[in-house]
C-alpha cells in the first residue's frame, strides 16, 4: 500500500470535523467550548472523555489517550493509519490514491452499490407486500436498511449490470453465477425472487446481500447469500454493525440475535443495539472485533429456547468466556426475536431475565453431563471441562473467573485454582512449570525476578493468579524482607528505580498495597514490624534523590520568584508530581484561572491516579476544569 501523500491528508483533515465524526459514532455533549461524552475506550461513571473542537483533537482524563480525528479512526476502527485516512477520504468525499489492492476492490464495491440499488427499485407490489404485511418491516426499517427485491428472472440483474461492468467483475462481486452448458460459458442470476437484505461495513459500502424466499416451502433454500469475496468475509462481518454502533455507545450493551429478520424487528422496537451473525455460527473474530470496539460494554446473546438455541449458546459461552461481561437469555422453544416482536410480544421480559453466561455455562455442562457438584467427583469432572475454556479465556480474567467458579461451586478458590488452571504459570510469555517440591525455591525466583525486572505483565500475573499472600508464605517472605531491605540499605536508589520503573497504574494502586500488605504481615509474623507506609513508599515513591531535592526546596529561602520556579521545574523534570503538586495545580486553575493550562495539559498530572482524589479533596471536578480552560483560552 503506498503512502498518501501530505496535502491529501490535510485536504481530508479539513474536511473531517472531528465534532461531526466522532459525534457520528456516540452521542456527544455540550461543555463549555467542547464536547463531553464517557470514554469508548475505557469503563468510567463520570465523563471524562472530551472533544476539543478549536484544536481538533480528543482526550481522555481518565485513561489518557487522546490524538487527532485519524487516531480517533485508528482507535475506533481498530485500523493503521492509512486505512483511517481512506475511510475519513471516503467520507469526505476525497478519494485517496488507491493502492493496487482498491483499483482490484472499488469495481466490486460499484456493483454492488448498483445492485443494491437496482434491488431497492424492484421492492414492489407481492414483494413490498411481503415485506411490510409478513415480515411486518416499516418503511423506515425498508430505507434504513436499503431492504430490496430481486426479480423472478434468470437475468434481470446480469442484464441491468452487463452495461457498465464485465461478468467477471460480476462473478467477483458474488451476484452471478456460471454454468458450462455444451462448452459454453452462460451466466445466470444469484438471487431469484428474494427479498434482498443488503450487508454494509461500518462506513456502508455493501459488502453483500442476503436473499429470502418470499414463499415458505421447502422447495427453496430459505436463505441464498452471497459467497465469501475479496470484498465480504463472513466470519468478520456483522449484520446491522452499522446501524447498531451509535445505539451500543450510548447504550453500552450489544444485543447479538441469530438472524437478519431478528436483527431487523429488534432496530424497530427501540433495540437498535442489536446485531445478527451472517447466516453463520458466531465466530472468534466477530467476537474479537465486538470487543475491540465495545471493551466496556454488556453482551447479551438471544437463543431460541430449542435444543440448536442450547447448544449455540453454550459454545458461544465457551467462546465469550473471561471477555466482556456477557449474558444469555433463552427464549421459549420455537421462538425467535423476529417472531415475538412481529406478534406484538414484548421482548423486553426476556432481556430482563438475562443470565451471566459463566453461570449458565456451568449449569448447562452440570446437566448435560449428568454431574451432581454436591459430591467431590461431580465437581471434579465439572473442574476438567472448564479447564481447556478457562485456559483459552484472557489470563488477566483466571483470577475473576476462579472466584466466581468457587463461590458458585463452594469450592476453596486455591484448589479450584490449582484443578483448573493446572499449576501453570507464565512469566514473560514463556511457559513455565513447576512441581511441588520446586516451588519454594522457585517462588523465590520469581519475586526476585518481580523486583528487579518490574515489569507491569509479571506483577499482575503474580497479584491476580497467584495472590501475593499465596506466594509470600514461609521461607520465601523471609529472602524476600532480606532482599528488599538489603537492596534498600546498599542501592536504595536501584531499588527505587527498579520499582518506579513499573509505570503501570495497576500496580500503583492495587497490587502495590497487596504486596506491602503482605509483607507487613509475613514480618509481623515473625516478631518485626515494619513501617507500611515507608514501604509503600519505597514501592511507589519517585526516586530517593528527587526527595531529597523536594526537602531541599521545603527548606530553602528564595530571593525571588525566578529561582523558586525553577528549584520546582527541576523537581517536576524528575519526578512524577507529588500530591501537593497536584493539589496547588488545581487551586490555581480554581482560584487564578490563568496559566493554569500547562499544568491541566502535562499527561502526567493527568494520568496520575492520585489526580482524582485531589480534585475530590478541592471539591472540584473536570467540568471546571474545563471551564479555566476554557477561560485560558478566551483571554
Ligand atoms: N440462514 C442462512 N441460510 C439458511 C438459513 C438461515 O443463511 N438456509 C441464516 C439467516 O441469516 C437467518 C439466520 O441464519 O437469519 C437464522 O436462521 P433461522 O433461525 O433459520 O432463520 P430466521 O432468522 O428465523 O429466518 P426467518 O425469520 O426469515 O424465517
Ligand atoms: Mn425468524
Amino acid at each position: 500500500m503506498g503512502s498518501i501523500d501530505k496535502a491529501t491528508i490535510e485536504q481530508i483533515r479539513e474536511y473531517s470535523d472531528i465534532v461531526e465524526v466522532i459525534g457520528s459514532y456516540f452521542n456527544l455533549q455540550r461543555a463549555g467550548s467542547g464536547f463531553k461524552a464517557h470514554c469508548p475506550f475505557h469503563k468510567e461513571k463520570t465523563a471524562s472523555f472530551t472533544v476539543h473542537p478549536d484544536r481538533q483533537t480528543y482526550h481522555c482524563f481518565g485513561c489518557g489517550t487522546g490524538g487527532d480525528v485519524f487516531k480517533f479512526i485508528q482507535q475506533h476502527e481498530g485500523v493503521e493509519f492509512p486505512d483511517a485516512v481512506r475511510i475519513l477520504g471516503q467520507r469526505a468525499g476525497i478519494s485517496v490514491v488507491s493502492s493496487e489492492e482498491d483499483r482490484q476492490t472499488q469495481p466490486i464495491y460499484a456493483c454492488l452499490e448498483e445492485a443494491c440499488q437496482l434491488f431497492q427499485d424492484q421492492l414492489k407490489g407481492i414483494a413490498l407486500r411481503y415485506a411490510r404485511s409478513k415480515r411486518k418491516l416499516t418503511d423506515q426499517t425498508i430505507r434504513d436498511f436499503r431492504v430490496g427485491y430481486a426479480a423472478d428472472s434468470w437475468n434481470f440483474l446480469l442484464n441491468h449490470l452487463s452495461k457498465n461492468h464485465t461478468s467477471e467483475e460480476l462473478m467477483r462481486a458474488g451476484l452471478i453465477l456460471e454454468s458450462d452448458s455444451g462448452g459454453r460459458l452462460h451466466y445466470y442470476d444469484r438471487f431469484r425472487n428474494r427479498l434482498m437484505f443488503p450487508i454494509f461495513n461500518t462506513t456502508g459500502k455493501v459488502l453483500g446481500f442476503m436473499g429470502r424466499t418470499l414463499e415458505d416451502n421447502k422447495s427453496y433454500a430459505k436463505y441464498v447469500n452471497s459467497p465469501e469475496t475479496s470484498v465480504f468475509k463472513k466470519g468478520r462481518t456483522l449484520y446491522s454493525l452499522r446501524h447498531a454502533q451509535r445505539a451500543i455507545y450510548d447504550k453500552n450493551q450489544v444485543i447479538i440475535v441469530e438472524g437478519t429478520t431478528d436483527a431487523l424487528q429488534c432496530h424497530q422496537h427501540d433495540l437498535e443495539n442489536a446485531l445478527a451473525p451472517l447466516g453463520t455460527a458466531f465466530t472468534k473474530d466477530q467476537r474479537d472485533l465486538l470487543i475491540r470496539r465495545f471493551p466496556t460494554a454488556e453482551y447479551v446473546f438471544m437463543f431460541d429456547g430449542d435444543a440448536a438455541g442450547r447448544q449455540a449458546a453454550i459454545r458461544i459461552s465457551g467462546l465469550m468466556m473471561g471477555r466482556g461481561n456477557s449474558q444469555v437469555c433463552l427464549l421459549p422453544e420455537g421462538e425467535d426475536p423476529d417472531s415475538i416482536l412481529r406478534t406484538g410480544r414484548d421482548l423486553m421480559g426476556f432481556l430482563e431475565s438475562r443470565i451471566p453466561m459463566t453461570s449458565f455455562y456451568i449449569d448447562a455442562l452440570t446437566q448435560d453431563n449428568h454431574l451432581d457438584i454436591s459430591t467431590p467427583e461431580g465437581s471434579l469432572t465439572l473442574l476438567q471441562l472448564l479447564k481447556s475454556p478457562i485456559s483459552d479465556a484472557p489470563v488477566e480474567s483466571h483470577g475473576v473467573l476462579i472466584d466466581f467458579i468457587s463461590q458458585k461451586l463452594n469450592l476453596n478458590p486455591e484448589s479450584v485454582k490449582r484443578k483448573v488452571l493446572d499449576e501453570r504459570i507464565e512469566i514473560m510469555g514463556s511457559r513455565v512449570m513447576w512441581r511441588e517440591g520446586d516451588r519454594e525455591s522457585f517462588e523465590y525466583k520469581f519475586i526476585r525476578q518481580l523486583i528487579s525486572d518490574g515489569k507491569p505483565e509479571t506483577i499482575i500475573y503474580l497479584c491476580k493468579e497467584r495472590q501475593a499472600q499465596e506466594i509470600l508464605t514461609g521461607l520465601e517472605s523471609k529472602h524476600i524482607l532480606a532482599y528488599l531491605e538489603q537492596r534498600a540499605r546498599t542501592s536504595p536508589r536501584q531499588l527505587a528505580q527498579d520499582l518506579n520503573s513499573v509505570r503501570d497504574p495497576l500496580f500503583k494502586d492495587k497490587i502495590c498495597s497487596r504486596i506491602v500488605n503482605s509483607i507487613a504481615i509475613q514480618a509481623f509474623q515473625q516478631g518485626i514490624t515494619l513501617d507500611k507506609q515507608r514501604l509503600e513508599h519505597l514501592l511507589t515513591s519517585p526516586l530517593w534523590e528527587t526527595e531529597q531535592r523536594q526537602r531541599n526546596y521545603n527548606q530553602r529561602r528564595f530571593f525571588n520568584e525566578k529561582d523558586k520556579r525553577k528549584a520546582r521545574q527541576e523537581i517536576r523534570r524528575s519526578v512524577r508530581p507529588t500530591l501537593e503538586e497536584i493539589e496547588e495545580t488545581f487551586r490555581q486553575i480554581k482560584f487564578q484561572k490563568t496559566k493554569s493550562r500547562l499544568y491541566i495539559l502535562d499527561p502526567k498530572v493527568v494520568k496520575d491516579p492520585r489526580t482524582e482524589d485531589a480534585l475530590d479533596q478541592l471539591n472540584l471536578d473536570l467540568d471546571e476544569i474545563e471551564e479555566g480552560e476554557e477561560d485560558v483560552h478566551k483571554k
